[in-house]
């Protein structure tokens, strides 16, 4: 079937890259639809919403590309937060990561990106931190965004007031092919269990660690996390905390979010274990001992969508008209940003003829050299499956 100007572009999967690209699609002027086989699943909605390229130690095109998108993120979130009128509770509030010492400090990947810190500037920044470390890093540039709680719920706001259009409960079997090999349609199973054929000549697949049950060829995995979070006290602690295998992230209320286990051979086996929570407590007691005795207020699981080198695959997919924007891994809210430019400026120059709505002319934010620079970089052919 030929595009009409009405023809929506479907988002696979209705997590943090879906709606972002999706409310920078409907900001381009495009008609978006939204398939999502279960909203709350989604990666987004686990993460603890640190915004830490220094602090993750990232190297190579990731470092770069996570430099890129931090810069971004005030903007962007100022646009989500104009569009919806809800907050997402960005803050800059440094973070700090600790080691048992100076020469571990030093040989971090991102050091020459911190200040250094000996132990009294770390009882300065991190007051209560474990006797442990003796050395740190201060990464003033690093912050956090409150994913979970606000971020989530104001993108979907900021969605549905540009008129981008959801269908939760769905569930994507197949994608068609025309003769050309070009995308052609999206078979689907809804909630009710009925069976349905869309036609569609341009999709994006966001469907996070699920991405390569529906494409086998992307390599995708499922990266466990548990996590939790606690009930401190308001203003206890004023920087995220980075440690070697737990992460302590304060919000604005005194909730302190704990992060994560990283189990790489769980599969997608749900639920908590008495291992991972142990973990976690290990953690808290090493890197904040008065927090050990603060009460739990939640504890979830989720799955990090993890490709070989732990870069996303972003842009034009195995199927002509389909597009990626998956495997963000550890660092999906932090990338959403630059994601979400990315692949809705790339849409917006491949749209076919005819179907530019009259008078939209898309807006393209990222410069054209610099675009063409990522995808190539994030390519899902990489790995050279393609
Ligand atoms: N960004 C930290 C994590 O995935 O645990």
């Amino acid at each position: 079937m030929a595009a009409t100007a009405t023809q929506p572009v479907f988002i696979l999967g209705g997590g943090l890259m879906g709606l972002a690209i999706a409310h920078q699609l409907a900001r381009r002027g495009e008609a978006v639809t939204v398939l999502s086989r279960r909203r709350n699943e989604a990666a987004g909605f686990v993460a603890a919403g640190m915004l830490a390229p220094h602090a993750e130690g990232l190297s190579g095109n990731l470092l770069h590309l996570g430099q890129r998108s931090l810069e971004r993120i005030p903007a962007w979130v100022g646009q989500i937060e104009a569009d919806s009128g809800l907050s997402c509770g960005l803050r800059a509030c440094g973070i700090v990561v600790p080691f048992a010492s100076a020469a571990d400090r030093d040989a971090y990947p991102t050091a020459g990106f911190g200040d250094r810190l000996d132990r009294r500037g770390l009882e300065r920044e991190v007051p209560g931190l474990g006797p442990t470390w003796t050395a740190g890093l201060l990464f003033r540039q690093d912050g956090q965004i409150d994913n979970r709680r606000q971020l989530m719920r104001a993108l979907e706001r900021a969605c549905t007031a540009l008129g981008v259009q959801f269908q939760e409960g769905t569930e994507v079997q197949s994608l068609g092919r025309a003769a050309d090999g070009a995308l052609s349609g999206v078979r689907l199973q809804t909630a009710e269990g009925e069976e349905h054929l869309l036609d569609c000549q341009r999709a994006v697949l966001t469907c996070g660690a699920w991405s390569s049950q529906l494409m086998p060829e992307l390599p995708i995995k499922p990266v466990k996390g548990q996590m939790l979070s606690l009930q401190g006290p308001r203003q206890a602690l004023q920087r995220v905390i980075f440690g070697p295998g737990t992460y302590l992230v304060p919000r604005e209320d005194g909730l302190l979010v704990v992060g994560a286990t990283s189990e790489a051979h769980a599969g997608f086996a749900e639920g908590l274990t008495p291992d991972g929570q142990r973990q976690l407590q290990a953690g808290i007691a090493a890197l904040l001992p008065e927090a050990s005795h603060w009460p739990p207020m939640e504890r979830w699981w989720g799955f990090r969508p993890c490709t070989p080198d732990e870069g996303p695959l972003l842009g034009p997919g195995p199927i002509p008209g389909l597009w990626l924007a998956c495997g963000h891994h550890r660092n999906g809210v932090l990338l959403a940003a630059i994601t979400a430019d990315l692949v809705a400026d790339a849409i917006t120059i491949d749209k076919p003829q005819g179907n530019n709505p009259p008078g939209k002319n898309p807006q393209k934010s990222l410069p054209l050299g610099e675009a063409e620079r990522w995808l190539n970089a994030f390519c899902w052919s990489r790995f050279g499956a393609g």
